[in-house]
């Protein structure tokens, strides 16, 4: 039985394209700035969000961290979502290896944090008080199931972070994604921001790598910051020529896994025992729970839509994330559709007492 995998865009595989791409690649030493094919995505990239340029990195993670060791200095403060990535799922780095203190502000459901509460985090001058420093925002937002943050709300983010003296960080992972769903160009999303983050390993496809972008003298100190790392890479061209089909081909495709969240999104809503807010599904994640009065586990619930070839992943508290991506068709959501209701059928079938759905064969009633 194929899996049908909706755990992650992170699970996508590269295009025929991009393996053509990579096998012919022109390379040179991307440390010595002589990598071809690198400088031409970098160069692609600034260009895409608007910035003056760009630096090709590993992963997502090491990117955000990068970032945030060129615009904070030890001791100094981040102000981020309780939500944000950055500070959940990325070890702690930018606390462990920058002595970089997070100032949490809570998320709000659609992603964004309020500008008061953002204003309150910032502090004044006093001895006392670690040094506000950055502000970090995150378009579109994980683990708020995909929402966008609009050009407006980062606009009005920007303005109090600058005239504050701070600075502000996007972890645009998907801002691509957000770009294809507000239906504007993904500088104007990108906005006044000082540095963002990009990926290419997600719905894009490629294998591996992000780019880091800003102006060209932050790209300078973050190309060191990079160094520290362990990131400086060689003939990297090879990964980079993946990157340039990614810009070139994938990013309008997007559009085709709003559509399919979407479908995936009206059929939960159709199916009984389970608990969706439609009007938070904006772009490729599909946030649902299982309903208050559904006595199965989130474990249970999981294993059983496994059994039936649906792969997603449990996030806590009995809700669960499903994300389409490239190689997921409208074919395989109508299945995910189907298996999710046969799980839930069985689980109704199991509580009226008429064992697995499928067995007409009645036992007590
Ligand atoms: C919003 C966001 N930022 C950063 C990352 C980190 O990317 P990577 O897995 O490439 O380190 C992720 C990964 O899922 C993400 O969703």
């Amino acid at each position: 039985m194929k899996a049908i995998d909706l755990r992650s865009d992170t699970v996508t595989l590269p295009t025929s394209e991009m393996r053509e791409a990579m096998y012919r690649a022109e390379l040179g030493d991307d440390v010595y700035g002589e990598d071809p094919t690198v400088n031409r995505l970098q160069e692609m990239a600034a260009e895409r969000v608007g910035m003056e340029a760009a630096l090709f990195v590993a992963s997502g993670t090491m990117g955000n961290l990068v970032c945030l060791l060129t615009l904070c200095g030890r001791g100094d403060e981040v102000i981020m979502g309780h939500l944000a990535h950055s500070f959940l799922f990325e070890a702690g780095g930018s606390a462990a290896l920058g002595g970089i203190h997070p100032h949490t502000v809570a998320n709000q459901p659609d992603g964004t944090m309020r500008l008061e509460d953002i204003e309150a985090a910032i502090r004044p001058y006093n001895d006392h008080y670690p040094r506000s420093r950055l502000i970090c925002l995150e378009n579109t937002h994980n683990r708020c199931g995909g929402a966008v943050l609009t050009t407006q709300y980062t606009s009005a983010v920007c303005e109090l972070a600058h005239a504050h003296g701070l600075s502000v960080h996007l972890d645009g992972a998907r801002i691509f994604n957000a770009a294809i769903a507000l239906g504007v160009d993904a500088k104007e999303l990108v906005g006044d921001v000082d540095s963002v983050m990009f990926c290419l390993s997600k719905g894009l496809s490629c294998p591996v790598g992000s780019l880091v972008c800003g102006s060209t003298e932050f790209v300078r100190r973050a190309r060191r910051n990079r160094k520290v790392l362990g990131g400086g890479m060689r003939q990297v061209g090879i990964l980079a020529a993946a990157g340039i089909v990614a810009l070139e081909t994938m990013v309008d495709r997007l559009a085709e896994d709003h559509q399919n969240a979407r479908l995936l999104a009206e059929g939960i809503a159709a199916t009984p025992g389970l608990a969706i807010d439609l009007e938070r599904v904006q772009t490729n994640m599909v946030i649902f729970g299982l309903a208050d009065e559904v006595e199965m586990t989130p474990e249970g619930f999981v294993a059983s839509l496994a059994q039936r070839g649906v792969k997603l992943n449990s996030i806590g508290g009995r809700r669960f994330r499903a994300v389409t991506h490239y190689g997921i068709t409208t074919g395989d959501i109508e299945e995910s559709i189907e298996a999710l209701q046969r799980v839930m059928g069985e689980r109704s079938a199991k509580a009226w007492g008429f064992g697995a759905v499928g067995n007409h064969g009645c036992q007590e009633r």
